[in-house]
């Protein structure tokens, strides 16, 4: 069989598709190379915006040096206040110097890192960026009644079409980012999973007692995952058929007791204790990622991580697409037999979503372009992206082997 052309063209796209991907970037390291923007950078860290930042593909950090920061600090905004108004601060898109003076018709509103948060009222995230006469770029809060105060001043650093650096005059000054942000100790848990999506999960939370031990964690760092409404409603009849004190333990088996970033879940698999773990109940999972995925594996069922509803260090809720259920409480349904057996296909590593509450299906063929399509909604790290293009790459490379 001769395939040649079409064989070294599919290679050499893979190439430069994997290339391309391979954009791990760094701000931290990025503006360590500029001391002037030394507290900027400290604040990055210390509000954790840094790690949020170097976990998205495209952005644009706008930094203030340190003399725009103490005028900033002066304020004595809270922390977490802080991080709402820095957050503004962060495009979700490309915007290097170029295109900074192109924009079309002179003027746009950029989504910002705040809007990202859920912390902003309306559509007070966007960042209004106008070309201004002489060839100045304003930067403003959206509703800016037609005034700018910050100005781009230069480019520090850009990756075309990953990540630009560009230095503004003085800090976006915005109400709604400045506004006094509740601290750990205003959480309230329910409300916020009932707002977005875990209402039925918020209902069983409040009608028991294990409520008070999420609420006693909050303040020494904590990890919620909320089952979505419908895997919630679909398992009702289960949870009825539990004793008091059962119930009670598989709603606190959806909650840690420390802080875990998406990042920290992606990074450090393994053997997770939960709010229910006490002496010889070992109520455990394992953290598992699976390119960009994250799941968690009880041996009963596994659940991947589909959304996050906050990430307010030290408190974390995320979405998750099935009820834990506890190896100590519910058996593992047994799957029905496959048709035929067959062995285990390394190139279409499954990424399939599960859904329901019943454990996991045997091994199905999910198509490579599907597979890539199905993803956790903030999943932007480099690494899985890379994971994700590979397979692609491999199963196009598959289909060129079987013309
Ligand atoms: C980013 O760079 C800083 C400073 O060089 C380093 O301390 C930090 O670990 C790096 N972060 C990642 C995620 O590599
Ligand atoms: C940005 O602000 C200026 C001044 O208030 C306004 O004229 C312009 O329409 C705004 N741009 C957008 C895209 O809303
Ligand atoms: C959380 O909000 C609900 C109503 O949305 C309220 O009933 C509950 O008392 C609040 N909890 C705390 C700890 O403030
Ligand atoms: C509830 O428990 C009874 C008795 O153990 C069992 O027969 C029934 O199948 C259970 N129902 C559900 C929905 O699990």
């Amino acid at each position: 069989m001769e395939q040649s052309p079409l064989l070294t063209t599919t290679l050499l796209l893979s190439l430069i598709v994997l290339i391309s991907s391979a954009n791990g970037h760094n701000i931290t390291k990025i503006l360590a190379k500029h001391p002037e923007f030394s507290t900027f950078n400290h604040y990055l860290t210390a509000t954790h915006l840094a790690g949020e930042i170097n976990r998205r593909r495209t952005i644009t950090v706008l930094a203030l040096d340190n003399s725009a920061m103490s005028a900033l600090l002066d304020k004595h905004l809270s922390i977490y206040t802080l991080k709402n108004v820095l957050s503004l601060h962060v495009l979700v898109d490309y915007f290097g110097t170029k295109k900074l003076h192109q924009i079309t018709d002179g003027s746009t509103l950029a989504s910002s890192m705040f809007q990202a948060t859920g912390a902003a009222v309306g559509t007070s995230g966007y960042v209004n960026i106008t070309n201004l006469k002489g060839g100045k770029v304003g930067f403003g809060a959206e509703d800016n009644d037609g005034h700018f105060h910050s100005f781009y001043v230069k480019s520090v650093a850009e990756l075309p079409y990953d990540v630009a650096v560009l230095q503004i005059s003085h800090g976006i000054s915005s109400a709604d980012a400045e506004a006094p942000t509740p601290g750990p100790g205003d959480f309230n848990l329910t409300s916020i999973m009932a707002k977005q999506g875990c209402k039925a999960f918020a209902d069983l939370l409040r009608a028991s007692k294990a409520l008070s031990t999420f609420d006693d964690n909050v303040g020494g760092g904590l990890t919620v995952f909320c089952p979505t409404d419908n895997v919630v409603n679909g398992f009702l009849p289960k949870y009825k058929n539990l004793t008091e004190n059962q119930k009670v333990a598989v709603l606190l088996y959806h909650g840690i007791p420390v802080y875990e970033s998406l990042q920290m879940l992606r990074s450090n698999n393994g053997v997770m204790n939960t709010l229910a773990t006490e002496g010889s109940n070992k109520y455990d999972f394992t953290v598992q990622n699976d390119g960009e995925d994250v799941k968690l594996e009880t041996k009963v069922v596994t659940a991947t991580i589909v959304g996050t509803l906050i990430d307010q260090d030290p408190y974390v809720v995320y979405k998750i697409d099935k009820v834990l259920l506890p190896r100590e409480l519910f058996k593992a349904e047994i799957a029905a037999p496959a048709e035929s057996p067959k062995p285990a296909k390394k190139k279409n590593k499954k990424k399939a979503t599960d859904s329901g509450d019943d454990a996991d299906a045997p091994e199905a063929d999910a198509p490579a372009d599907e597979a890539a399509d199905v993803k956790a909604d903030d999943d932007n790290s480099a690494a899985g992206g890379l994971i994700n293009k590979l397979f692609m790459v491999l199963s196009l490379f598959m289909g060129v082997l079987a013309l």
